[in-house]
């Protein structure tokens, strides 16, 4: 495991990989990245990469891959139908969760669209531990509703629980009491849950929950986007798995669950993504989609490239020593973050650093998005892009107002193998003195605001000239330096 105990006692994250191709980054002045954050409309998703200096936007499709990965690659069989990389790819997801059909898609929210097509009538509720926005997206636009059935402890930003994304048991029983099994589109359980803070599940919940659902003859959806650091959390944090094969934990996973899905611009360290099933009725159901929206049942959308890639990014899933990079670094930042009093979502999860925008910015109120405005100010005091995880990412109400957001999070993502240790000290040392200086920090206001996953494409602007007095500050403490 990438850990090493320093002779002080001092646990360390350590590199089980060595970097044999790097991309030059730039780190611009401060002046300059005030200027990319106003064209950018004080939206990070905006930013040209090139003014960015390190990318935490997402750990989606930017994982470093493995030389085998590329070696795999060049032995991509191209053809419309038949190819021999599906039958590659079919294996191994066949092997690593028991499933017997793959339904291939391009991406993650791709298998989203098929499964609410096929399974949510309008009017029906979907129960999930927590939604992630295009899951919650595609279920909406089908006329169903979401019910977030997560258990309490995940909504707090503090904790040690170790499993803070498991779903609240009472809760679910009393939802399919009230609602009615025949109202329930599906249950839908996400690992490694996302928009909470990258907070894993145990396989006990699992257990559980796929138990009270067969009891009521209602589907189970697994997202299986962020397994790769659940698995490493289940290791780690669930005696019982301590000794156990990761393969055996996966296809205990596979059984339990009726559909599963995931994006592998994250599982896989690739692109592109799958629907597993081993219910010859829902595959079939799906099946008929798939040329309509994906392409051929053999590439569903995606480069045969990129399936082998995934092929193999799939079975290197299943190494401790590359499923624990990420989560040991989040730990490491976080700890670093915590050490100069920035408040983070603890326990530190996969996918990244969560920082906590409601206690950093507690004078801005929540209309006035203080996650969005804190990615922002650290952009602009870094080079660091992030991504706001808060109201900003919710969709105003036909009625036109607002649902605020249960966390404002700003999440740093840490995307597998391609940061160093040295600038994830780098982040954590702007951030602190962004802390210091959070008073600077004032709110922003929709200037163009899209109907649908505003976060991705709308503009905003700040509510005074906080910005430029923020690099004036940044200018005087740092001199010089960039
Ligand atoms: N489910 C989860 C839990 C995700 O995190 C994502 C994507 C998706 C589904 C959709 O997959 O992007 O391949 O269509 N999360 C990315 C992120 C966008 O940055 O967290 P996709």
């Amino acid at each position: 495991m990438s850990t090493v105990k320093f002779f002080s006692g001092e646990t360390v994250p350590l590199e089980m990989h060595k970097v044999r191709m790097v991309q030059k980054i730039n780190l611009h002045p401060v002046e300059d990245r005030l200027a990319s954050m106003q064209e950018a409309g004080f939206n990070t998703f905006l930013l040209k990469n090139r003014d960015v200096f390190l990318d935490m936007l997402t750990d989606s499709g930017v994982n470093a891959m493995s030389e085998n990965q590329y070696a795999a690659m060049f032995q991509a069989d191209d053809s419309y139908a038949g190819s021999e990389t599906y039958y590659r790819l079919e294996a191994v997801l066949g092997d690593m969760f028991g499933t017997k059909h793959f339904l291939p898609v391009h991406q993650g929210r791709a298998a989203e669209s098929i499964i609410s097509q096929t399974l949510v009538k309008p009017g029906n509720t979907v129960l999930m531990n927590y939604h992630f926005t295009t899951s919650k997206a595609h279920i909406t636009i089908r006329g169903g509703g979401i019910e977030e059935i997560i258990i309490d402890e995940g909504l707090k930003i503090t904790s040690d629980y170790p499993f803070k994304g498991e779903m609240d048991l009472n809760k679910l029983q009393e939802a399919i009491a009230r609602l009615g099994a025949e109202n329930i589109s599906f249950v839908r359980l996400e690992a490694g849950t996302n928009l909470v803070g990258g907070q894993p599940i145990s396989v006990k919940n699992i257990r559980e929950v796929s138990q009270i659902c067969r009891n009521a003859g209602i589907i189970t959806v697994f997202d299986a986007s962020l397994l790769a650091d659940n698995l490493y959390f289940i290791k780690t944090r669930e005696a019982e798995f301590a000794d156990v094969d990761i393969k055996a934990i996966t296809r205990e996973m596979g059984s339990l669950m009726d559909i599963t899905y995931f994006s592998a611009r994250k599982l896989g360290a690739a692109r592109g993504g799958g629907i597993l099933t081993s219910n010859d009725a829902l595959a079939n159901k799906m099946r008929e989609l798939i040329p309509l929206f994906e392409g051929f049942l053999t590439y569903g959308g995606m480069s045969v490239r990129e399936m082998e890639a995934m092929a193999v990014g799939l079975r290197e899933t299943l190494d401790i020593d590359v499923i624990s990079q990420t989560p040991i670094f989040v730990e490491a930042l976080c700890k670093e973050l915590l050490s100069k009093g920035v408040p983070v979502v603890t326990p530190p999860g996969g996918l990244g650093c969560h920082v906590d925008a409601g206690a950093f910015c507690d004078h801005i109120p929540q209309p006035e998005y203080p996650a969005g405005a804190l990615a922002a100010a650290l952009f602009i005091a870094s080079g660091v892009r992030g991504m706001e995880r808060g109201t900003l990412s919710e969709q105003r109400r036909e009625d036109g107002t607002e649902p605020l957001a249960e966390m404002e999070l700003v999440r740093l993502a840490i995307p597998k193998r391609v940061f160093t240790l040295s600038q994830i000290k780098y982040t954590a040392d702007r951030l602190a003195w962004l802390y210091q200086n959070r008073r600077l920090i004032g709110g922003l206001t929709f200037d163009e605001e899209p109907k649908v996953l505003r976060f991705f494409f709308g503009r905003l602007k700040p509510i005074g000239d906080w910005p430029e007095k923020l690099a004036a500050q940044f200018r005087k403490d740092f001199g010089e330096s960039l």
